[in-house]
């Protein structure tokens, strides 16, 4: 079996092939290292581990998923929390009680007047959009300060042009809890995340070739040798060429600046910077992830942008009707040549780790039955 791309989706499949069926797979991976998006290491100057593409935060409420991890490496637990600067102060996010005291000057003190609060301040017309997902959810005056100009860096596209499900989730904590995540599980792996890779894919039965694209690899080799292909990269790459017009991405520039004898830059890992005068949407210091310790700190400013990797699908009506013709084609190529589109760039989708994983695991079990039928 041939996998193209060595992040989550594609060496979930690989292991699964070596270890359920007991077959050969060869992964091949443009980039020079596995793990795709989730790679992380340590930084020599500092000592510190960092994630190359960005904080990755594991959390998942699905107990197959939160199994099938652990079975490779040891998780340690871990509450994420994230802080936004909003005139001039530190406040928290996802919004909570404190929030709405800090930014809209309130003095509430229980859930019960959380709840008043809310109600009062949600738009409850029709939703057509992000902008009316958001305010529905929050009230203007935290969708001005906090969402909209975040989104805006971040889409380059405003609340009102993007599809209601983009803004859909924004958690709401009608207490004071400072969590990001409210999943059952919430976890980092405790060698990191490339550790967690190796041992995923520790079988001589599957082999890695880093360096290699797809695209190049197809005019040199037979794939007709190959049982099935599973392919996780861009599905517009996959069908280039073939008159339709690209879907569009967000992209990210990580820009590191190390800070010598300095023990914190910031509170906490993560503090976002929603307004529009700021040109980073966060920074992210890596060091307070499992409480490394370095006589030094090292911070990433994360800035979007439309022309490198792709890293977040657009979602709206554009880029889904497009995607929509794309899917039929990959059908069709999954019927006539077995090749399957899997993960969140095959299926233009932006997956968190464990919906990435699930999505892996039940494509396999489904080829898996299909086998077991014939
Ligand atoms: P992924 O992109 O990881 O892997 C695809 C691989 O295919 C890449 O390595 C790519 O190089 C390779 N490839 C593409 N084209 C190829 C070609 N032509 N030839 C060979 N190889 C090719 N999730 C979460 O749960 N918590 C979090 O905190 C975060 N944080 C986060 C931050 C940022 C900035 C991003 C972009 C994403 C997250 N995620 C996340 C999501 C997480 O990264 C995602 O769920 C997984 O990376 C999905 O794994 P995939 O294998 O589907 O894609």
């Amino acid at each position: 079996h041939l996998i193209v791309g060595c992040g989550l989706s594609g060496s979930v499949i690989a292991e699964r092939i070596a270890n359920v069926w007991n077959e050969n797979a060869l992964i091949i991976e443009k980039r020079e290292h596995i793990g795709g998006n989730c790679y992380d290491y340590v930084d020599d100057q500092t000592g510190i581990r960092m994630n190359k593409y960005g904080a990755h935060l594991f959390h998942t409420k699905d107990e197959g998923v939160w199994k099938y991890v652990q079975t490779f490496d040891k998780w340690t637990r871990w509450e994420h929390r994230v802080l936004s600067m909003v005139d001039g102060q530190f406040v928290p996010v996802p919004v909570n009680i404190t929030t709405v005291n800090q930014v809209c000057g309130e003095n509430i003190e229980d859930t019960e007047e959380m709840d008043a609060w809310l109600s009062a301040v949600q738009y409850k017309g029709p939703i057509e959009n992000s902008e009316d997902m958001a305010v529905s959810r929050v009230g203007r005056v935290l969708y001005e300060k906090m969402f909209k100009p975040y989104t805006v860096k971040q889409w380059n596209k405003g609340p009102e042009e993007l599809d209601p499900s983009v803004l859909a989730r924004i958690p709401i904590r009608r207490d004071f809890d400072v969590r990001y995540f409210s999943d059952k599980y919430q976890a980092l792996p405790a060698k990191g995340y490339t550790h967690f890779f190796e041992r995923l894919l520790d079988n001589p039965r599957i082999q890695v070739q880093t360096g290699v694209d797809f695209f190049k690899y197809k005019l040199e080799h037979d794939l007709g040798q190959f049982k099935s292909i599973f392919y996780t990269g861009p599905i517009d790459q996959y069908f280039d060429g073939l008159k339709l017009e690209s879907l569009e991405y967000r992209s990210i520039d990580f820009h590191i600046e190390r800070f010598s004898d300095m023990n914190y830059f910031q509170p906490c890992s993560v503090v976002n910077y929603p307004e529009t005068n700021v040109p980073f949407t966060r920074i992210v210091e890596y060091k307070h992830f499992l409480n490394q310790t370095s006589k030094h700190t090292v911070t990433v400013k994360e800035t979007t942008n439309d022309h490198g990797d792709p890293y977040y699908p657009i979602p709206n009506k554009r880029n889904m009707e497009l995607y929509e013709c794309y899917r039929q084609m990959a059908v069709k190529e999954e019927k006539e040549k077995n090749v399957h589109f899997v993960g969140r760039l095959a299926n233009y989708k932006y997956m968190n780790m464990d919906q990435a994983i699930r999505n892996a695991l039940d494509l396999f079990d489904r080829i898996n039955s299909k086998e077991e039928m014939n």
